[in-house]
């Protein structure tokens, strides 16, 4: 199957970006009180610049009691101290700018901290009062109201509603520390749309929207089909499910009327974007990415396939047609802060439910080895598709999730709210090793957060750095070949080539080819550009994938 170009109109620069997505608790720390910093992340810009990326995308920097890692704002135009100030942040911005990168940061808009003073003041304040009303505050069921307004169930697990003290049940779709916005308010409304300008106006390039498939909520708290299902997101058990239509809470057709205003005030500052958290339904992703809304939605559905050449090939070819029809572009994830880390997952036998597998008492057997060869071959397919591409830090390392974090150190709120059924999400956030020794490995001068394991040494970007069979140096060779080859005007063909291979053609002669099977394989004629493994007798051996100039029209078009 042949596609054309997506980009008929614009070469605008997000289209064919890669974006490195830093942690920034984890990334490096400059002060040394073991939290990394915007000071540190400064300092290590040029190790960005040098890896090749075209810009960085900052998670929720703002003043937070970091209840849910930072996605729990008490002001969304503060920075938290423990990561700098304003001031830093408006250096880092110049920074980066002057590195040639660009800079996104987060917007949480579906909830505040319940530290928020807007949430102090609804707490404050009698029922039916009008600043209740930015939040969801409802009567409970039953003679005393005792009961919960709705069957609506946490992501992080647990119901969906608090009490108030004075008999009210508030909503919160995470946390119990963060109350749910009421997006139906005018209020909510403006204050969203004068943060989006006030990081405009700082310089920022745009704005990763987390829970973008939230917000809205049916007005009439209908309980949802399923019960306690009904939670399309990664914390919860449930990931699996994709909201169904019509759900009172996710994904509601209302929500493109406020992306819609966010999107015209971005226009206004130039070539500034909106990228969309949402975990919703393949088919309903376009509606995200719609001309006059989000320029990109990431395709989580990708990250969740298993290792199979042809439910990827399907994932690709779906996800790219699907985003043609809005002449946008894909955008490629295999990792992020909320997910095990691929080298892991990619290593766990076809089908393992990843996010219970580190808590399971019986696991199923983890080849690290494997998870290892599998995510550097995983990433020259990531980042040789069309469209852009998010990298998560420490991915370019190879490194693994961290599976034995002490249980007392588990900071991430799922764990609790799972009765500690669930791990959570701390193993890939543990914090980044620049060099081989010293008291955090050289991510800060003190012990970080939360702790490094040993192994962490070997994986040290000190470690990479002159190692060209590195995981580092596989990436920085990928990022400066895409450079040189890769063009967002390439057209697009899935190549058959065999079972368990998954193949494309960008352009005239440039191949991407995986071998998923197990038995080597010819790898098309031409000049070898890069290979994630060694050729054995020129030939590509298992789950090793290379890229290829070639001089044949080998591959035949797919019919998927
Ligand atoms: C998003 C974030 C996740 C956070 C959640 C609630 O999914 O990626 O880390 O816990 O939203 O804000």
């Amino acid at each position: 199957m042949k596609a054309t170009a997506t980009n008929p109109k614009t070469n605008s620069w997000w289209r064919g970006a890669v974006v490195y997505q830093v942690y920034l608790r984890s990334f490096a720390d400059g002060n040394a009180d073991g939290t990394g910093d915007i000071s540190g992340l400064r300092s290590r810009l040029p190790y960005l610049a040098d890896l090749g990326v075209d810009a960085i995308w900052v998670g929720p920097w703002y003043a937070s009691p970091l209840l849910d890692g930072g996605f729990d704002i008490t002001n969304h135009r503060e920075i938290n101290p423990l990561y700098g100030t304003l001031a830093d942040a408006e250096l880092l911005i110049k920074d980066v700018h002057a590195q040639k990168m660009r800079i996104i940061v987060d917007l949480v808009p579906n909830h505040t901290s319940m530290h928020h003073p807007w949430f102090q003041e609804a707490m404050a304040a009698p029922p039916n009062h009008p600043v209740r009303d930015r939040y969801i505050f409802r009567d409970g069921h039953g003679a005393d109201g005792s009961k919960p307004p709705t069957n609506w169930t946490s992501a992080f697990g647990g119901p969906a509603w608090e009490r108030s003290a004075d008999g009210q049940w508030y909503l919160h779709l995470f946390d119990v520390s963060q109350p749910d916005l009421n997006w139906h308010n005018q209020q909510v409304q403006q204050e969203f749309e004068s943060i989006l300008e006030f990081w405009l106006e700082l310089g920022v390039d745009g704005f990763r929207v987390d829970v973008a498939h939230g917000l809205c909520k049916d007005r009439g708290f209908p309980d949802t089909n399923h019960g306690s299902v009904g939670s399309p997101h990664p914390q919860t058990p449930d990931h699996a499910q994709r909201p169904y239509a019509n759900h009172p809470f996710w994904d509601r057709d209302e929500l493109h009327e406020v992306v819609r205003r966010w999107r015209s005030i971005v226009d206004k500052y130039g070539d500034r974007i909106l990228v969309a958290e949402a975990w919703v339904r393949p088919e309903r992703l376009p509606l995200y990415i719609r001309e006059d809304e989000y320029h990109h939605a990431f395709n989580m559905d990708f990250l969740e396939s298993d290792w199979n050449a042809s439910e990827l090939a399907q994932n690709i070819f779906d996800s790219h047609a699907r985003v043609a029809t809005q002449g946008s572009t894909s955008t490629w994830v295999m990792s992020n802060h909320d997910v095990m880390r691929q080298s892991t997952r990619l290593g766990l036998p076809p089908k393992t439910d990843w996010r219970r597998w580190p808590s399971q008492p019986c696991k199923a057997p983890l080849d690290a080895v494997l998870g290892a060869r599998r995510a550097r071959a995983a990433a020259l397919l990531t980042l040789s598709l069309p469209g852009s591409a998010y990298l998560y830090q420490g991915e370019e390392l190879g490194l693994p999730e961290v599976l034995n974090l002490p249980t007392e150190m588990i900071d991430d709120p799922t764990y609790q709210l799972s009765g500690q059924m669930l791990r959570g999400r701390d193993g890939c956030r543990v914090p980044i090793p620049w060099e081989v020794s010293g008291p955090s490995l050289g991510f800060g001068r003190n012990a970080p957060w939360l702790p490094q394991p040993a192994e962490f040494a070997h994986y040290a970007v000190a470690a990479q750095t002159d190692d060209p069979q590195s995981s580092l140096s596989l990436y920085r060779q990928a990022l400066a070949l895409r450079k040189a080859w890769l063009n967002d005007t390439d057209t697009f063909e899935m190549l058959d080539m065999g079972k368990n291979v998954l193949a494309f053609q960008r352009g005239n002669s440039f191949v991407c080819i995986v071998n998923m099977g197990i038995a080597p394989i010819d790898v098309p004629v031409g000049k070898v550009l890069l290979t994630s493994a060694a050729l054995i007798n020129g030939q590509l051996p298992t789950d090793t994938a290379a890229w290829v100039i070639s001089t044949d029209s080998a591959g035949s078009t797919s019919a998927l």
